[in-house]
């Protein structure tokens, strides 16, 4: 999705721009473009495709100066192209980026049409640098234009403005997108998200909804809220270190990402875990009093967040007694909801920043919960700021476009959710204490099952040449075999399925054959049998079988049938162990394939607009 950067400094940013866009390209984007304010004026180059493309540009004729702005774009309106990249000027003295959707910008362009401005691109964000240009010529200056414009604009957004003849200010907006602004040392920084600043600054202000920011020479910040009123906004230190946001050794972040499961697991449970039980407060203050009332969980979420959220509604059922529901947040955000008494309302996020989770999270305030809970990865996300409870998974920056390290905390975060709601709802104790176990061994056995990576390298180039994938799994397991299949499509762009295997012969059985690999996990657990039926009658169609499965099912190799063996784990914690192998796959598959692994085509890490 798109990123913005913007600088105000003492020295030439050109290269902190640029920097900050590399930074943002794991969020998927199709061109990028840069304008700054230098003594010949604003000065702007724009290039379709990669961030490189752009940099070869500005090796020719670099944009020396001391304020700027950047974009990477992800075409929503008019194909990706050069005309279509930001920023966006009106006249030669001012220039606009902007994350996000102006909902109402046809009739915006038709007025404006009317005005004599003519339109050079097929954008919704040309409509703001029009406007801008307009109330600009009032005479009050760039905030108090930018202030007036906003009262114009529907949608979601963020945005960045700068005008020839303010040359050191960057005004900013933001409504419905993130945006936050870097503080230096007499230098100011904006960015969609902190991790495109971490090279000049660890200290954010995290805008609030409807704030319009000024930043200004000698890092001058001023903050007016949506009512125009100038605000206090706190200052906070990013509390991730910046190595997480290089690749070190590895081929690709998502490699480097997959590999850090055992860590971040270990992260996930620190502090959370007592002797025998999970500590409730891990979800705030006013967590156990809330929970002692939950009787029923919606659980919204969008993408891999969904499948994790498919995982605890088994969870919570079963260990917690609590009847569970989860839905995609596009979906649940515009339906009819009926919410009973005593219904916790629990949103799913890496980013926290997701427009659709964001927007069920808002719309479920008017409903009638008993409260919200977020289980999130981004400290200072409006999730989390605008969520009662929240629980962080500590997976500490997530780069690839297709999610790993997120979801495996997230289904951490998940059990101690579970866990934390069976304590108060009457789990015997010694489940408790045998659960708390499991999960202060999972990153153990994580780290174990990650030593099967050279084996499923050899086993993926059975997938390199095949254009479909058949993934299957029973109860909890079923969305993670749909996870599987998710990764699998979205990195090596190969068609890939899921079902639960008791469905396989209602349909998809139809589809078997030689060229149709099929994909199964088979823990220990009391659908084994039933499992190894549906897996029989795969073999007799002909079908291709790779089986995941724990080490004591006795499940041997035949021809046709290709067994990959995982260390015993605690039923529960399955899902979370069997999620690797299936991670490992994809990612080997795509890079058999040669595909932009970390930035897979058409995709974005972060959806900030519907
Ligand atoms: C995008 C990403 C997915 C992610 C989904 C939800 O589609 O590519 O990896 O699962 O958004 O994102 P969230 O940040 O809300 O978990």
């Amino acid at each position: 999705m798109c990123g913005i950067v913007g600088a105000v400094a003492q020295r030439n940013v050109q290269n902190i721009l640029l920097e900050g866009l590399r930074r943002l390209e794991y969020r998927g984007y199709d061109s990028a473009g840069m304008a700054v304010l230098a003594s010949a004026g604003l000065q702007r180059c724009r290039a379709l495709g990669k961030v490189a493309a752009l940099e070869q540009r500005l090796v020719a004729e670099p944009l020396p100066g001391h304020c700027g702005i950047a974009h990477t774009r992800w075409a929503t309106h008019g194909k990706p192209s050069e005309a279509n990249a930001h920023p966006h000027a009106s006249g030669d003295r001012l220039a606009v980026v902007h994350n996000g959707i102006i909902e109402n910008h046809e009739v915006l362009r038709h007025e404006l049409q009317d005005a004599g401005y003519v339109f050079v691109s097929q954008t919704d964000t040309e409509v703001v640098a029009h406007l801008l240009e307009r109330e600009y010529r009032l005479g009050d200056g760039l905030l108090a234009s930018v202030q007036r414009v906003l009262k114009r604009l529907e949608g979601a957004y963020a945005l960045a403005v700068v005008h020839a003849d303010e040359p050191d200010v960057i005004v900013g907006a933001r409504k419905g997108s993130p945006l936050v602004v870097g503080v230096g040392i007499d230098e100011a920084f904006l960015g969609s998200d902190p991790l495109a600043l971490l090279q000049v600054t660890d200290r954010f202000i995290y805008l609030q909804e409807g704030d319009v920011v000024r930043l200004s020479e000698g890092g001058h910040v001023e903050v007016v809220d949506e009512a125009g009123r100038p605000a206090a906004r706190e200052i906070q230190t990013f509390e991730h270190a910046d190595g997480a946001a290089s690749k070190g050794d590895y081929r690709h972040f998502m490699q480097k990402e997959i590999f850090e499961q055992p860590s971040v697991i270990a992260a996930a449970l620190e502090g959370r875990l007592g002797d025998k039980s999970v500590l409730v407060e891990s979800f705030g203050p006013g967590a156990e009093a809330l929970f002692a009332r939950v009787r029923q969980i919606h659980i919204v979420a969008c993408g891999t967040s969904y499948h994790a959220g498919m995982v605890a509604r088994y969870w919570l059922e079963r260990y917690a007694g609590i009847p569970a529901q989860v839905e995609g947040a596009s979906e649940y955000r515009y339906r009819t909801v009926v919410v009973p008494e005593g219904t916790l309302f629990v949103t799913l996020s890496q980013s926290g920043e997701t427009a659709d989770t964001l927007a069920a999270l808002r719309f479920a305030r008017e409903q009638g919960y008993l409260g919200s809970l977020a289980i999130c990865n981004v400290p200072g996300s409006s999730l989390v700021r605008e969520s009662d409870l929240t629980l962080m998974t500590q997976a500490g920056p997530e780069i690839g476009v297709a999610s790993t390290k997120a979801f495996t905390t997230q289904l951490t975060g998940l059990m101690l959710l579970t866990l934390a709601l069976g304590r108060i709802k009457g789990l015997s104790s010694d489940l408790q204490a045998e659960l708390v176990a499991g999960l202060r061994g999972l990153p153990r056995l994580v780290s174990q099952v990650l030593k099967l990576d050279g084996e499923i390298e050899t086993l993926s180039m059975a997938f390199a040449e095949k254009n479909h994938a058949l993934f299957l799994g029973r109860g909890v397991h079923f969305p993670i075999a749909l996870e599987g299949a998710l990764k699998l499509k979205e990195i090596s762009y190969i068609h890939a399925e899921a079902y639960p295997a008791g469905e396989l012969k209602h349909g998809p059985l139809a589809l078997v054959d030689s060229e149709m690999p099929v994909i199964s996990v088979a823990p220990n657990d009391e659908l084994l049998d039933k499992l190894k039926s549906n897996l029989q009658e795969v073999r007799a169609r002909g079908g291709e079988l790779f089986v995941f499965a724990d080490e004591a099912v006795g499940l041997e190799e035949e021809e046709g049938m290709r067994v990959l063996r995982l260390p015993h784990v605690h039923d529960a914690l399955a899902p979370i162990l069997y999620t690797i192998p299936l991670q490992l796959l994809s990612y080997h598959v795509a890079v058999l394939k040669g595909t932009d692994v970390d930035q897979p085509r058409n995709l974005a890490k972060s959806v900030t607009v519907e």
